[in-house]
């Protein structure tokens, strides 16, 4: 009998870059295959190959031993494909049904037939047990039951095989936990699953097997039952790596950084932060947890100094720090790892070396008066770049030049190797590798253990608990709650970060 999807050979290259080295893999009915890799590992390309969006270089593809012809999505959904993408493509503004019909309504009389449209949605919801409502607006549910929809529309047309591309990006582990048996059952029901992740606790749940992608290539497979997270990490970067942060117990003193009934507007001039208290203090990381989108970019930017604060103030040691003043509030003791390293950690076209002293540049021992010190630069770099394990072949390189981990690095790297206050630490880890996790976990514990008060703002639930002393939860532009993360109950927060009631 042949595997319901069987990939062999399949090589695609972009200019600069081989995304698909040729891979063969394959996935059975009823079977989930859990698709791990770092970003730009390749994972995306492969699997929009499959569902016809993008044309291979060499290779074959085969559905149930059948060749799909290349670029031809609607024939491919003919076959029993379905794809839920990893960013979502539903239309907001209408509701449930009428985006699961989308581009293949029911007709009567040349207009859409609202009725069968629901009676449709209704069936395939009892069907696969996904409730929705089928007349709600999807601008008014949340993100998980947006990706239920997603999911439904992708099913409707009997589908066997099922992708996923990074599906729990922006779910609550609630939701998350929701989805993951959703594709138990889709399983059961003999779909076949394409499930990918850069989460290991997912595929290490739901996976029958996992197959790695590094660098285009697949290298390596396992059964979750013969490996464990650890295991599964080392294939992901390609050596070991200690995925728990290894740190003693917090000895906070003073307060240093106070924040105080602030408020904030997002970019369309909404409320975003709505009366935040927080004080975090010396030798302690405070986290705040919470789905994206709550107020917590508002939040960063408005103590960095970057976002107007239209109420409430920012304090240092008891001292108020200048609103929409990047500058001065810098040089009050607060460092920033940014959220979005390209626009606000990086300067693209300086060399690497300028980017590590970038804030210090014109300051002793950099510069003297108007003379760059350009030999103490060098020296500084050379340290740096070693210690932080920025992977180039020179300091004097364009920061351009870097992959998206070493430059996570030159930015942690500067951020910390000044006399640390205060750090703000924005989804410090996002699009790093694993191994330079490991790496970043251990800087913020030790700035932490040097008497850094540091505030930590992540997505990854745990990245917060593995790193805190204590763990805020953002909500809707406010602070919902505060507790202790030792032993803190993950589904506990969840239904904190779901806007629940404890
Ligand atoms: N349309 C494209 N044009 C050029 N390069 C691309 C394109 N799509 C992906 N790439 C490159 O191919 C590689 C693999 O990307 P992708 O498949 O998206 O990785 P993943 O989904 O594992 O994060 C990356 O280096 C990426 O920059
Ligand atoms: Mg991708």
């Amino acid at each position: 009998m042949s595997a319901l999807l069987e990939i062999s050979n399949l090589t695609k290259a972009f200019p600069g870059v081989v995304a698909n080295n040729n891979i063969s893999l394959h996935v059975n009915a009823g079977e989930i295959l859990g698709l791990l890799g770092e970003n730009g590992a390749g994972k995306s390309t492969l699997v929009k190959a499959v569902f016809g969006l993008l044309t291979p270089d060499t290779g074959v593809i085969l559905i149930d031993g059948q060749a799909i012809e290349y670029g031809d999505t609607l024939g491919v959904i003919s076959r029993g494909v379905g794809m839920v993408h990893q960013h979502f493509q539903l239309v907001p503004v209408m509701t449930v049904a009428e985006n699961i019909v989308l581009g293949d309504e029911p007709k009567k009389f040349g207009l859409i037939d609202r009725k069968s449209a629901k009676a449709e949605v209704l069936r395939l919801s009892e069907k696969y047990g996904l409730e929705v409502d089928p007349d709600a607006r999807i601008e008014d549910l949340p993100v998980g039951m947006q990706q239920r929809v997603e999911i439904l529309k992708a099913l409707r047309k009997d589908v066997r095989l099922l992708i996923l591309d990074e599906p729990t990006a922006v779910l609550t582990p609630q939701e998350t936990d929701e989805l993951l048996d959703v594709m138990k059952n889709l399983a059961s029901q003999g779909v076949g699953i394409i499930l990918i992740t850069h989460k290991l606790r997912e595929v290490m749940a739901v996976a029958d097997r996992v197959v790695v992608l590094r660098n285009g290539n697949v290298v390596g497979s396992a059964s979750p039952r013969d490996t464990d997270e650890a295991g599964l990490a080392q294939m992901m970067v390609g050596r070991s790596v200690v995925l728990e942060v290894l740190k003693s117990k917090a000895k906070p003193k003073d307060v240093v950084l106070s924040i105080r009934s602030l408020e904030v507007l997002d970019d369309r001039k909404m409320p975003a932060v709505k009366g935040i208290d927080l004080e975090v203090r010396s030798g302690e990381i405070l986290g705040i947890a919470g789905v994206e989108g709550n107020g917590q970019r508002e939040l960063v930017e408005a103590i960095a100094g970057m976002r107007n604060r239209v109420g409430g103030q920012v304090l240092v040691d008891g001292k108020p720090t200048k609103n929409l003043h990047p500058r001065s509030v810098r040089s009050a003791g607060i460092s920033h790892i940014p959220e979005d390293r390209e626009k606000h950690g990086l300067v693209a076209t300086y060399s690497i070396a300028d980017n590590l002293v970038l804030n210090q540049f014109n300051q002793p021992p950099f510069a003297k008066g108007w003379i760059r010190d350009l030999e103490k630069v060098d020296e500084i770099a050379k340290e740096l770049v070693e210690k932080f394990d920025v992977r180039t072949p020179s300091y004097a390189n364009l920061a351009n030049s870097l992959s998206g981990g070493n430059k996570q690095k030159v930015v942690v790297a500067r951020e910390l190797s000044q006399t640390l206050q205060v750090l703000i630490a924005a989804q410090p880890t996002r699009g790093v590798d694993v191994g330079s996790i490991e790496f970043i976990h251990n800087q913020l514990i030790s700035a932490r253990d040097n008497g850094a008060a540091v505030l930590l703002v992540s997505a990854e639930l745990d990245e917060i608990l593995s790193l805190s002393d204590r763990v805020a939860v953002i909500y809707g532009g406010k602070i919902v709650a505060i507790i202790d993360a030792e032993g803190a109950d993950r589904n506990y927060i969840g239904r904190l970060m779901a806007g629940l009631k404890a």
